[in-house]
């Protein structure tokens, strides 16, 4: 089965995370910067575990230095989603890494970011803003600042990504209050480190609509109830969870326990390149494991796109591509 012509729906995928190892070693060499540790042999992302992948996540992210950066970055991998079939993607975009969560900054980073995301009229792209939770819930407030101040058209999420060891997600309510005021969308790594307690509190503390991963729920099933029942939607990224090491294997991973129990979900890629995947091989392997087929990934992706943040129009045009190609 050809997954690769699939119109795809992406609702979690990190801007830096996605950047391709040469991509970023081409910016080290044009900038005279050393990246020490970050790069195996053979020229992928090096990290046995959790913590090593957010350090060198950071690591890497200290050559894209500029708006400039940003918008080559995103026009890099805004190409590789569209190789995908993608057709909607929204990008986790962190002021943090965009100078500092400077307001001013700021601007000019967004402004760049959506240059290069009107220029690629295949995808439609929106940012959502992402704090980083182990920076803690003061740095957050200027991220929070940073959304409020630059959404519309573009920016029309706000979320969390980071070490979810750190802290509780409650910790960070007085941002995703000031981001639900303003009227964005909301999501939070919740479930993928810190079991269904953290999702639990991402539910109550932080009132998401959508979850970054959840799959920790499946341990829970008054909570597996609760998700389906409230209608909430998992970003689920299988390949990210069996690399990371949340689930040993493929055949492990709850996605379709999940699925079966009436929760809505969805299948991104998180940081595809530092995980050696895309998202049609995903799509290929939840074929292979799961024996799942056009019409599931039809409905899952209609279920992402229920659950996108953007406008009814743009809901519609998508939903309506997905239609036709499903005919
Ligand atoms: N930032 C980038 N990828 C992440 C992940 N899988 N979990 C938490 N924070 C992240
Ligand atoms: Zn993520």
């Amino acid at each position: 089965m050809n997954l690769k012509s699939v119109p795809k729906v992406e609702l979690h995928l990190h801007l830096e995370g996605a950047a391709p190892p040469s991509f970023i070693r081409g910016l080290a060499q044009e900038k005279s910067i050393s990246l020490d540790g970050v790069f195996t042999e053979d020229g992928g992302y090096r990290f046995e575990d959790f913590t090593q992948f957010l350090r060198v996540y950071e690591a890497a992210c200290t050559v894209l230095k500029s708006p400039e950066d940003f918008y080559r970055l995103t026009k890099a991998v805004l190409e590789n989603s569209r190789e995908q079939g993608v057709v909607y993607t929204e990008a986790f975009l962190s002021p943090d890494f965009c100078g500092g969560g400077d307001l001013a900054a700021w601007r000019d980073y967004a402004d760049a970011i959506e240059d290069a995301a009107g220029s690629e009229p295949e995808i439609e792209m929106r940012g959502v803003i992402t704090c980083i939770r182990h920076f803690g819930p003061e740095q957050a407030k200027t991220a929070a600042v940073c959304a409020v101040e630059t959404m519309g058209d573009f920016i029309t999420g706000f979320g969390m990504g980071g070490d979810e060891s750190v802290g509780h997600q409650g910790d960070y309510a007085y941002s995703f209050d000031m981001a639900r005021e303003a009227g964005l969308g909301l999501t939070t790594h919740a479930g993928e480190w810190g079991g269904a307690e953290s999702v639990r509190e991402a539910l109550d503390d932080l009132s998401v609509s959508r979850i970054g991963h959840g799959v920790q729920s499946i341990d829970d099933p008054a909570l597996v109830e609760r998700l389906a029942e409230d209608e909430i939607h998992l970003e689920v990224c299988p390949g990210s969870n069996v690399a990371l090491g949340v689930y040993p294997s493929w055949d492990a991973h709850p996605i379709e326990r999940l699925r079966k129990a009436g929760v809505l979900l969805s299948v991104s890629t998180d940081d595809p390149p530092f995980f050696h995947t895309d998202l049609s091989s995903e799509y290929d392997r939840l074929n292979a494991v799961f024996d799942w087929d056009i019409d599931r990934f039809f409905q899952v992706n209609k279920m992402a796109m229920d659950a996108a943040f953007c406008d009814k129009k743009t809901r519609d045009k998508i939903i309506k591509i997905l239609e036709t190609a499903n005919d």
